[in-house]
């Protein structure tokens, strides 16, 4: 069933984190039912710019849909990754997505509140919500590579400011992490000190709870780079991301949505790389296909114990029947 965004956050804020996992084709569609129903687990998909463009929206769209068929327990919101105004408008439009992200943090503030509060209004016409982003993550998004130097944590202050002024429902915040695989360079950790400023300003000022998004939270494990290159991949060894153990404390002070994409594309590398060294004959993309759905659900499975969304379904489910 797919709700609203808002509504999962409103049993999670402070307890838990749901995870935010981009889809890109069937398989990795299957293999999120399958892991989330599997944990007992209310999700978030996120479908970038250019998954929409890769697999056309309309053919996600279907696939999203035929699996809240199949899986008529599973619990989740569908959320554009990354928006611009033009793609934000047009999933506003659709009538299938339950919030949209502007991301307009590469502009500077007066700016960036300006897009930010157009897209707010026109959404919340909708009853759709919003996630803005303050503070410039490292990484490489689609059309926007942003290098350490020029990353920059969001101020605490400046995050009241931007929220009083737009409106905006949730704040992807920048807090140490980056996109991709490789985002830490020496000890890696969290500035937990952010997220607990932002949490403690924004109550200062009145304002109601803001879920913080967590943006570039995937862990890099070690064990799936060091197998990809055995098996005749060449990623840098010192890749690495965030530690797993980070997410609960990180949700406990407002990180409400975790959004995981890099470690989902490791696990299908890793597999298919596997299973074509062991079976240089074989040329059926099925056979791979099945092992990858099976271990994307675990993989999903496993987050979800990580994030505290595990076992929270039927928590979900009441919540939704009080307001009904
Ligand atoms: O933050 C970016 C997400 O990992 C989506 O990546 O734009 O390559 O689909 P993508
Ligand atoms: P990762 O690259 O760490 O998986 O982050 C994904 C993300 O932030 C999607 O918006
Ligand atoms: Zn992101």
């Amino acid at each position: 069933m797919i709700v609203t965004t808002a509504q999962l956050y409103k049993v999670a804020y402070s307890k838990f984190a749901v995870g935010a996992y981009n889809i890109n084709n069937m398989e990795q569609c299957l293999g999120l039912f399958r892991g989330n129903v599997q944990s007992r687990a209310p999700f978030i998909i996120q479908l970038s710019k250019g998954a929409r463009k890769y697999a056309d929206k309309r053919m996600l769209e279907a696939i999203i849909r035929t699996a809240e068929g199949m899986f008529p327990e599973a619990i989740f919101a569908v959320h554009l990754d990354h928006g611009d105004e033009e793609a934000c408008y047009d999933c506003i439009a659709s009538g299938f997505y339950s919030s949209v992200m502007i991301d307009a943090s590469q502009e500077p503030f007066e700016k960036n509140v300006a897009i930010t509060k157009r897209v707010v209004d026109k959404a919340h016409a909708k009853g759709i919500s919003v996630e803005a982003e303050l503070g410039m993550l490292g990484g490489v998004e689609e059309d926007i590579k942003v290098d350490e130097g020029h990353a920059c944590l969001t101020n605490p202050d400046e995050a009241v400011e931007f929220i009083k002024q737009t409106k905006c429902d949730s704040l992807a915040a920048a807090i140490g992490t980056s996109h991709g695989a490789y985002k830490f360079k020496g000890q890696q950790s969290l500035h937990f000190e952010v997220i607990e400023g932002i949490r403690d300003k924004v109550k200062k000022a009145g304002l109601p709870p803001t879920p913080i998004v967590m943006h570039g939270s995937s862990s890099v494990p070690k064990s799936e780079v060091e197998r990809i290159n055995a098996a005749g991949g060449k990623l840098d060894p010192s890749a690495r991301g965030v530690n797993e153990e980070e997410y609960l404390p990180a949700a406990k002070l407002g990180v409400t949505k975790v959004n995981i994409d890099t470690d989902g594309r490791l696990v299908w590398t890793r597999v298919h790389r596997e299973f074509f060294r062991d079976h240089p004959e074989q040329f059926d993309f099925r056979p791979p296909g099945k092992i990858f759905v099976e271990e994307y659900a675990n993989f999903i499975a496993h987050k979800n114990e990580k994030l505290g969304s595990a076992g929270k379904l039927d928590e979900i489910r009441t919540s939704l029947k009080k307001v009904a």
